[in-house]
This record gives C-alpha cells, sequence and structure tokens, in this order.
C-alpha cells in the first residue's frame, strides 16, 4: 500500500495560498511575463516558497515549483504535505509535465496539488491524478 499524506488543516491551507500568492511577487520572467508562486508545507509544519526564475537563454529557465521543492529538499526536508501554485489566470494553471514528475520523486500519490487562479478561486488534484501510472524511486531496484 502506497504511504498516505498527512491531511491539512483549514488554517495551514489559509496560509498555503497565501504564500503561494504572494511568492508572485518574486517571480523572474522578464520573458514569459507569467508569474507563478509556489508554495510548499513540509510534514514539520514549514512553508517553503519558490516562484519561477528564467534565462535569456529560455530553456534554463525554472519553475516555481521546482525551484521550491529544490529548496526545501536542501533544507534537509524530504517529507511533504502539500503544495500551492499560484498564477495570474482563470481558470488556475497546473504544474508542468517536468513538474508533475518532478514533485513526484518527494511525495506519495495521495499528495494534494493546490492550484490558484488570479482570483483566488482554486482547484485541488492528487499526484496520482496528475500523474498517473507514474515512475519513482519505488520502481528503481534496490
Ligand atoms: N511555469 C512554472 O513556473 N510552473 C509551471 O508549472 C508552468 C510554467 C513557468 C515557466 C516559465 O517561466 C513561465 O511559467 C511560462 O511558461
Amino acid at each position: 500500500m502506497p504511504p498516505i499524506t498527512s491531511p491539512v488543516t483549514a488554517q495551514e491551507l489559509e496560509i498555503l495560498s497565501v504564500k503561494a500568492i504572494e511568492a508572485k511577487s518574486q517571480a523572474y520572467c522578464p520573458y514569459s511575463k507569467f508569474r507563478v508562486g509556489a508554495c510548499i508545507l513540509t510534514e514539520s509544519g514549514e512553508f517553503v516558497v519558490g516562484a519561477n526564475v528564467e534565462n535569456a537563454a529560455y530553456p534554463v529557465g525554472t519553475c516555481a515549483e521546482r525551484v521550491a521543492f529544490g529548496t526545501a529538499v536542501v533544507a534537509g526536508h524530504k517529507k511533504f504535505k502539500a503544495l500551492a501554485v499560484a498564477t495570474d489566470i482563470k481558470p488556475a494553471a497546473s504544474p508542468c509535465g517536468m513538474c508533475r514528475q518532478f514533485i513526484r520523486e518527494f511525495t506519495s500519490p495521495s499528495f494534494p496539488v493546490y492550484m490558484y487562479d488570479g482570483e483566488g478561486g482554486y482547484k485541488v488534484m492528487t499526484m496520482d491524478e496528475l500523474l498517473p501510472d507514474s515512475f519513482g524511486p519505488d520502481h528503481l531496484p534496490k
């Protein structure tokens, strides 16, 4: 049986959404002008933010989700309760394919991804819905 992600409280979700929306202001996106903010809630109750960071060599740019997860992992976090992603568009944008695979490395199938639109509305999907039948560390031989 895959591990079940710990539930998020209403208070945690409120903070998570505010921080993801605020993180959009840290986006470095002079080329696309498409701001993305992200915030992860760690199993230990900490919030780690990220934003997209673009580059003049366009493919080198990094998405908000990978900035947030990379920051969290390097800070020593390995278990996570939820992710929020915020953009300025409506309906809400969902993580790109590369980010889905990146997030999958550190999360369980039931891990919730909250996607906020530019008006504060959101939709939520689990990692298994975003990346079904996925490949992860558990598939590699020990
Ligand atoms: N972007 C993200 O940060 N996250 C996603 O999941 C989708 C796209 C960024 C990458 C680029 O800086 C801009 O949005 C436009 O694609």
